[in-house]
């Protein structure tokens, strides 16, 4: 027959081991290849000698590794801010990681082109990150066999090409970060055909030409930054065909005309800057140009109608600190006043009732 401590001691030992299998860590079991190819990729780096991968434990708890759950494959390999400072070897061990979903080597001090065995990376790579590194050369035409890429972080490295005449293969891209480079030429009217692509960050590059129509079909587009680049003649008008874009980046460019009037219906559009141009005309009315400051304006000797723009900067009006500080100090008045109505009928009564006290004892 079962005691009731027998009963509390099963209930214990129960939970305990329902503690312990909750507690402890998932099980991996990482690949022998796939443990092969990370050791050789980091092996290829001067400085991969000494990484604290250990070889004694499992591949899937290595820094910056992530494993499938179940198939124990790599799906993930972020070194980011490891110095490898050196190039991608073209017989890169990398390719063997055929799950592969997202590669970030960024700040790395990688160097020299992209090898063309890139292209050999799993096909499931979605995120790719190789910005701020010294990597040079063309825009690597072979991130087109990577079909399920959704976002290319290039920026900040010392690319010098063009962009591919046709995109058609980069369907799948919804962020592109190429800014902070050397790529020049014009931006390929089959950009139109990445109709996912949400944010375009082309800033600081000597891209020239001009802003083609065909921009305006990229219907999801939230973000366009073409700041610092040669870009020339007119703003195209079906700019504010994109209806959901919210930052709108032109300055530093050598643009021309008028700005389209159409972009003050766009509702969510809430940041533009067009200064340093050679634009000209009124600035349109509508409240989503009222609310830009005077500086996105600057610097283009043709525009006008820009008084109500920045006269608000102009006009005396406290400073946030001090109104914070004139706020501080209305607030205490509240105080005191809540005070005085808090405890005054209080200190009255007790007044009162002190004096009928005293009065009674007299
Ligand atoms: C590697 O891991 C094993 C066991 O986990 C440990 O004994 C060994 O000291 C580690 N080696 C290094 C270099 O950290
Ligand atoms: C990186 O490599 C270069 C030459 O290959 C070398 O001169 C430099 O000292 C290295 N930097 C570091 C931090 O190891
Ligand atoms: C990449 O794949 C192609 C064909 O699948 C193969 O011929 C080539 O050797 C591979 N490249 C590397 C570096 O393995
Ligand atoms: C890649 O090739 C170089 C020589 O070109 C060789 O030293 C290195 O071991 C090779 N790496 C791999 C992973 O095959
Ligand atoms: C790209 O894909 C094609 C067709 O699938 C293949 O033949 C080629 O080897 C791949 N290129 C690279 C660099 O992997
Ligand atoms: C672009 O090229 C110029 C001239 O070759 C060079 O001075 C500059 O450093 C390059 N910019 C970048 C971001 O690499
Ligand atoms: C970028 O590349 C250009 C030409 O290829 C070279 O002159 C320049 O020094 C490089 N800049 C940097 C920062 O590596
Ligand atoms: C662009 O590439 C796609 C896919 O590879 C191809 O079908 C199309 O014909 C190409 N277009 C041009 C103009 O080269
Ligand atoms: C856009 O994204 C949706 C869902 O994320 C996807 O089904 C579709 O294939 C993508 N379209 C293109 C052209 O990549
Ligand atoms: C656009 O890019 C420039 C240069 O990289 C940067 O200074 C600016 O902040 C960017 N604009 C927006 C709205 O992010
Ligand atoms: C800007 O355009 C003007 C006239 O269209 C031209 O004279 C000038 O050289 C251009 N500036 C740049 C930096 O391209
Ligand atoms: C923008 O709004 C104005 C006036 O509200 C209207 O006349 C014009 O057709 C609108 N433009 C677009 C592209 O919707």
């Amino acid at each position: 027959m079962m005691t009731r401590s027998h009963c509390y001691c099963f209930i214990t030992i129960f939970f305990t081991l329902l503690l312990h299998t909750l507690a402890s860590p998932p099980h991996h079991f990482c690949k022998e290849d796939q443990r092969d190819a990370l050791l050789e990729f980091i092996a290829e780096f001067p400085t991969g000698e000494s990484y604290t991968w250990n070889k004694s434990s499992d591949c899937c708890f290595w820094e910056g590794v992530t494993c499938n759950h179940r198939s124990g494959q790599v799906i993930s390999l972020d070194l980011s801010y490891t110095l490898l400072n050196s190039s991608l070897k073209t017989n890169n061990s990398l390719f063997r990681l055929r799950s592969l979903r997202h590669l970030n080597l960024m700040d790395c001090n990688l160097r020299g082109e992209i090898p063309s065995s890139l292209g050999n990376l799993s096909r499931l790579l979605r995120v790719l990150s190789l910005g701020g590194n010294k990597l040079s050369g063309n825009f690597p035409i072979i991130f087109a066999n990577l079909t399920k890429l959704s976002f290319l972080g290039l920026n900040f490295n010392n690319f010098t090409s063009t962009l591919p005449v046709n995109m058609s293969e980069f369907i799948n891209l919804d962020q592109i970060y190429l800014n902070h480079n050397n790529f020049s030429g014009s931006i390929p009217r089959s950009i139109s055909k990445l109709a996912n692509l949400t944010d375009l960050h082309l800033s600081n590059n000597i891209i020239s030409g001009e802003i083609p129509e065909s921009i305006s079909c990229l219907k999801e587009l939230r973000l366009l930054n073409l700041s610092n680049n040669k870009f020339r003649n007119d703003i195209p008008r079906c700019i504010s065909n994109l209806k959901n874009l919210e930052t709108l980046d032109l300055s530093s460019n050598n643009l021309s005309g008028q700005i389209p009037q159409d972009l003050g219906n766009l509702s969510f559009l809430s940041y533009m800057n067009f200064s340093h141009n050679l634009l000209q005309g009124p600035v349109p009315r509508g409240t989503q140009f009222q609310r830009q400051k005077c500086s996105s304006f600057l610097d283009n000797p043709g525009l006008f109608g820009l008084e109500e723009i920045c006269q608000q900067t102009h006009v005396p009006n406290p400073t946030s600190h001090q109104s914070e500080e004139l706020s501080e100090a209305e607030e205490q008045v509240l105080n005191w006043i809540a005070a005085a109505i808090a405890y005054g009928p209080g200190l009255l009564c007790g007044l009162v009732m002190g004096h009928i006290f005293t009065s009674h004892n007299q």
